[in-house]
């Protein structure tokens, strides 16, 4: 039954076609991508940085207990971590905080001085000895040029991060002065790497045909395993013949945006950055569709009891939200209201609650499948008659907590690559950032 009125379905049915993405753009959303991938590689200008890891797959051999920190998010994670050479890597000791809302716009100093007094309380809280040699695997998942595994200059905050400077400066010396502030001249730090990078090393140190590492959370991107030969910008020699690219797929270009996205984008903190990111990750999908549901109010197609002044407010509406919403299929979706109140969204009815639910589903469909997408691209850079298995390991709360997200993307996979569908699996990997910073610590260790 529908109780939505004509002027709402028009609405609904114009959303969609604008947020249309189908199988037919793929081949050229491939296109696109292998055009800035190409260019990226050979270090010529590209909405993709494509930028080397200094790293290969692990063999699964590395063994011995290391240190990770893990930044790059709305929390810090310091976490011991042990390695037992046959691919099993545990988790001994972890601390989590959340990064204090100041520090995401003071200077970078603040922030790294804060991860090196989370690393003492760490060794504190767990009675470690503050004398005790460690190697540490930094995870810092924002865009590095790396110079090597344990060297790189931040190119630029994401994710909200209004940090006043750091750009340009080598991320390893930071949070090394910061360590050395606080007496720590006994850590090393011998790798340094973004999260996908961790995620796909984490995932290979058991299985050898993972080639490409994906986050969807906060932020999204991608890491691949490219033959050295074809990254041309490289100047130095590297010992194997793979390594790990970071693609930054964060900042691709090539989708075209509505006016919604465009809105997002002049708010944001970095305006006419991360394009791809605002459209898929969890950090803006919220925001995308409040500023849907705002046009709906100045438009009166929302009923006028609905609370204003919550939709008024930017960045209010999170993700996780929208995917409470989502999973509710009761007819007048009571659990959907119950927790639209507990945020302070009021007075929904149910044909306004039926709204949020096809306006987060519109929202939701188009970036798994720009995901999908994205990674179909990838896929066929490396394997381009689709003839071996590709493991793909994903981390990131959406694809983890919004189920419709992971269903979407293995959908649209089906829907583009029919039967060879089958050759290109996704794999939730779970704490790449940590475990997966301990094994390339491991791995760069015994290469630096
Ligand atoms: C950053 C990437 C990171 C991704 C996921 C993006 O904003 O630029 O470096 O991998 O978020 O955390």
């Amino acid at each position: 039954m529908n109780i939505l009125t004509d002027e709402q379905n028009e609405f609904l049915k114009d959303l969609v076609s604008q947020f249309k993405f189908s199988a037919s753009s793929v081949d050229n959303i491939a296109q696109k991508f292998h055009f800035e991938m190409e260019r990226g590689l050979a270090g010529r200008p590209s909405s993709l940085k494509m930028l080397p890891a200094y790293v290969s797959q692990p063999s699964g051999k590395e063994k011995g207990k290391y240190l990770a920190v893990d930044l790059g998010g709305t929390n810090l994670r310091v976490l011991l971590v042990s390695l037992d050479g046959e691919g099993n890597s545990v988790v001994e000791a972890v601390k989590k905080v959340s990064i204090p809302n100041e520090m995401f716009s003071r200077e970078s100093r603040v922030l790294f001085d804060f991860v090196a007094s989370s690393i003492e309380s760490f060794f504190i809280e767990n009675r470690i000895e503050r004398t005790c040699k460690f190697d540490l695997g930094f995870t810092f998942s924002f865009p590095v040029n790396q110079l090597s595994v344990n060297s790189g200059k931040l190119i630029c905050w994401t994710k909200g991060f209004a940090i006043t400077d750091g750009a340009g400066e080598d991320v390893v010396e930071l949070i090394s002065n910061s360590l050395k502030g606080v007496g720590f001249e006994n850590i090393k730090v011998v790798a340094l790497l973004n999260d996908t990078v961790g995620t796909l090393v984490e995932e290979s140190y058991a299985n050898a045909s993972c080639d490409m590492g994906v986050i969807l959370g906060t932020g999204s991107n991608a890491c691949y395993l490219e033959k050295t030969r074809r990254i041309s910008k490289l100047k130095e020699n590297f010992h194997s013949k793979n390594m790990i690219v970071n693609m930054e797929w964060g900042n691709f270009n090539g989708y075209s945006s509505t006016t919604f996205d465009r809105s997002l984008d002049r708010n944001s903190t970095n305006p006419g950055e991360q394009c791809f990111e605002k459209m898929v990750s969890g950090m803006y999908l919220g925001e995308l569709s409040r500023l849907v549901l705002c046009e709906m109010i100045e438009r009166k197609l929302l009923s006028n009891k609905v609370s204003i002044s919550f939709l008024n407010q930017a960045n209010k509406l999170k993700t996780e939200d929208m995917a409470i919403v989502a999973s509710d299929c009761s007819v007048s979706l009571t659990t959907a209201e119950e927790h639209l109140c507990r945020i302070g969204l009021l007075g929904t009815s149910v044909s306004d609650r039926v709204i949020l639910k096809r306006v987060f589903e519109v929202v939701a469909v188009r970036a798994a499948r720009m995901i999908a997408a994205a990674l179909i691209s990838v896929v066929l850079w490396m394997d381009r008659e689709l003839t071996e298995k590709h493991l793909i390991a994903v981390d990131g709360t959406v694809y983890e907590k919004y189920p419709m997200f992971k269903r979407n993307i293995e959908d649209f996979l089906g829907k583009y690559l029919k039967e060879s569908s089958r050759k290109v699996l996704l794999t939730l990997t779970k704490d790449g950032s940590g475990k997966g910073a301990a094994i390339t610590a491991a791995v760069s260790g015994k290469d630096i």
